[in-house]
């Protein structure tokens, strides 16, 4: 990351880390199924990491969903909540969700899948915070003020201050979302992307144009697309060199130039850097020499 990064703060990272050993993505990488057990251990120098270069009021979220195993759900998911908060220090900010259509199925039981989690973490809770650019038009639209807070009292629901319903802007909730079909903006071309609607909700909420986005299990670069769309600089690692070169080509088609330090002075492109992992030098030189092979512009980092 201190490589790809070097001194640029990030205001949001988001990723939807490898789950556990539930995924083989790209057989011919180096991945490794990671069994639930050791996840939390396994993560733990990718959240530190991400810490190093997080702005101090900038936001990590983590998209991951327990799998099933023996009729009841895995519970590494929450030790690496919990881990977040209690072991590692980070604030947790906020549980979002997003919706998805789920893969039809009868289990025994519990019905077919839905959601997925996002869990939200951050150096301390003044995080950078946009309600702002995700609100839509409503009729039904509440007055914020600090003197109207809506709350629940011990009784029930209750409202303190004066009530009121106008034509006006309305934030959304923490349940994004997302469309379905070719809406969603996924590229087939992976076996776990998310529609490019969670990514680009996450960056506009949480940060401002400009901005520096990172997603250091990139994929086929759904968080890099949303960033570019939104304004923002995007920066990711993957390790498998055949999804790297998936995300070159996405981001190629939006008219970037990939660089590994920055635009080109007077270009008018925001910078954005693909790390694919290497375990030595030969390596490096075979992804380099496959990536060119498919006519894309990279290279070798140096040192
Ligand atoms: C759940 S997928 C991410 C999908 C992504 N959100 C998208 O929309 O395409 C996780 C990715 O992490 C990659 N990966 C696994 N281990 C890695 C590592 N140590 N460093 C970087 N990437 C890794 C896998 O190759 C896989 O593409």
């Amino acid at each position: 990351m201190a490589r790809l990064l070097g001194s640029t703060r990030i205001n949001v990272a988001a990723t939807s880390p490898p789950y556990a050993d539930r995924r083989r993505y790209d057989q011919a990488s180096d991945f490794k199924p990671i069994a639930p057990a050791e996840y939390v251990d396994w993560f733990a120098p990718v959240a530190a990491n991400v810490r190093r270069h997080l702005a101090a009021d900038g936001s990590w979220f983590v998209n991951i969903r327990a799998g099933a195993e023996g009729g009841e759900r895995e519970l590494y998911v929450y030790d690496l909540v919990i881990a977040h908060k209690r072991r590692w220090g980070w604030a947790f900010v906020e549980d979002l969700l997003w919706t998805r259509p789920g893969l039809p199925g009868t289990w025994p039981n519990r019905f077919k899948n839905g959601h997925e989690g996002i869990y939200q973490f951050a150096p301390s809770p003044q995080i950078k915070f946009r309600p702002e650019h995700v609100s839509y038009e409503s009729s039904g639209a509440r007055v914020y003020s600090p003197e109207r807070h809506f709350g629940f009292s011990k009784d029930g629901y209750e409202e303190r201050g004066e009530k009121q319903h106008v034509e006006g802007i309305a934030r959304p909730s923490n349940v994004i979302t997302t469309p379905a079909g070719a809406g969603a903006g996924l590229t087939g071309l992976h076996p776990a992307e998310f529609p490019t609607a969670v990514p680009r909700f996450l960056i506009l909420a949480y940060s401002d144009e400009g901005d520096v986005v990172f997603d250091p299990f990139a994929g086929s670069g759904t968080t890099l697309v949303a960033a570019e769309q939104t304004g923002r600089a995007g920066y990711g690692m993957e390790l498998s060199p055949r999804y790297a070169a998936i995300i070159l080509e996405r981001l190629a088609g939006l008219g970037l130039v990939p660089r590994l330090d920055g635009a080109p002075e007077g270009s008018g492109h925001r910078p954005y850097g693909v790390l694919v992992a290497c375990a030595s030098e030969a390596e490096q030189a075979r992804v380099h020499q496959q990536l060119v092979a498919r006519g894309l512009d990279c290279r070798p980092l140096e040192g």
